[in-house]
């Protein structure tokens, strides 16, 4: 494993002459960031050692490295997930290279169906804590102490300094971001009507099938995290529909302009 995230991030560092500071990883309908960048380096999972290749619709399957607002960060476009049928291991991956390119920093982006009547499709939400509904756990197996503690604290996994700095650009701007606890599920069935239900009444305000796994190994490789969802859609307690790939695409552009105003300040104050 340590020599596979080695050989990984010495393949990027061979083709870029600076040192990312940032890593982002944008969720489904939310590629415009990336396109922001000046003189972006594109790299294709498939030519990395040892990436796996996402497979989800519109996710595109490339690091973008560059200079985004005088900060050189490096993009995720497009994740893996654990439905498409890697090991939790190999979905976290690209966080492990991240780390060894030095990035400790991590903003992660998702897709998101809303559980609470607060939180309204199109809406922009800071994800203030998780909860891991995926039946495992991507630091299961040996712990490598290079890499992070046996068991790493969860105390705080979404950088509350982030937040505040995301809140007070939104504010500068003149919108608002909502806050809530996102739950992570394996999908890729969608929720029932019972279990959207449970998960309301757990706590949870915000269901999605990613940004779970990726947090819990960036928080153990000692990494800021600032999370964010898009509400795409109401999850079944407000809507009997069910919700379509274009539900998501439509929603998820409504937020775009302002996740990325957040996205380019933040990342200039970091
Ligand atoms: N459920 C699970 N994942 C999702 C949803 C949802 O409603 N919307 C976007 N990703």
């Amino acid at each position: 494993m340590l020599n596979k995230i080695k050989e990984a991030a010495q393949s990027i560092l061979a083709r870029i002459d600076f040192e990312p500071e940032i890593g982002i990883i944008l969720g489904t309908g939310l590629n415009s960031v990336a396109e922001m960048m000046t003189d972006p380096i594109n790299i294709p999972y498939e030519d990395i050692p040892h990436m796996s290749v996402s497979t989800a619709p519109s996710h595109q399957g490339r690091f973008v490295i560059g200079n985004l607002n005088g900060k050189n960060v490096l993009i995720m476009q497009g994740r893996l997930h654990y439905y498409e049928g890697y090991s939790m291991q190999q979905i976290t991956f690209p966080i492990r290279v991240m780390r060894a390119l030095g990035i400790n920093t991590l903003i992660v982006t998702n897709a998101a169906g809303s559980l609470n009547e607060n939180l309204q499709p199109g809406d922009i939400v800071l994800i203030n804590d998780h909860i891991n509904f995926m039946g495992t756990n991507p630091l299961i197996g040996i712990n490598y102490e290079e890499l992070g503690e046996r068991f790493p604290s969860m105390n705080e996994p979404y950088s509350h300094r982030l937040m505040n700095l995301a809140t007070n650009i939104a504010q500068e701007h003149n919108f608002i971001v909502k806050t809530g606890v996102y739950t992570g599920l394996t999908g890729p069935s969608l929720e029932t009507l019972a279990e959207c239900k449970m998960f309301a009444a757990l706590g949870s305000d915000l269901v999605g099938m990613s940004t779970v796994p990726e947090v819990i190994v960036a928080v153990h490789g000692g990494m800021e995290v600032l999370g964010i969802s898009v509400v795409t859609n109401l999850s079944n307690i407000f809507h009997s529909e069910p919700h379509s790939q274009e539900e998501i695409r439509v929603n998820a552009e409504k937020a775009r302009l302002n996740l990325e105003k957040i996205i380019l300040n933040i990342i200039e104050k970091i």
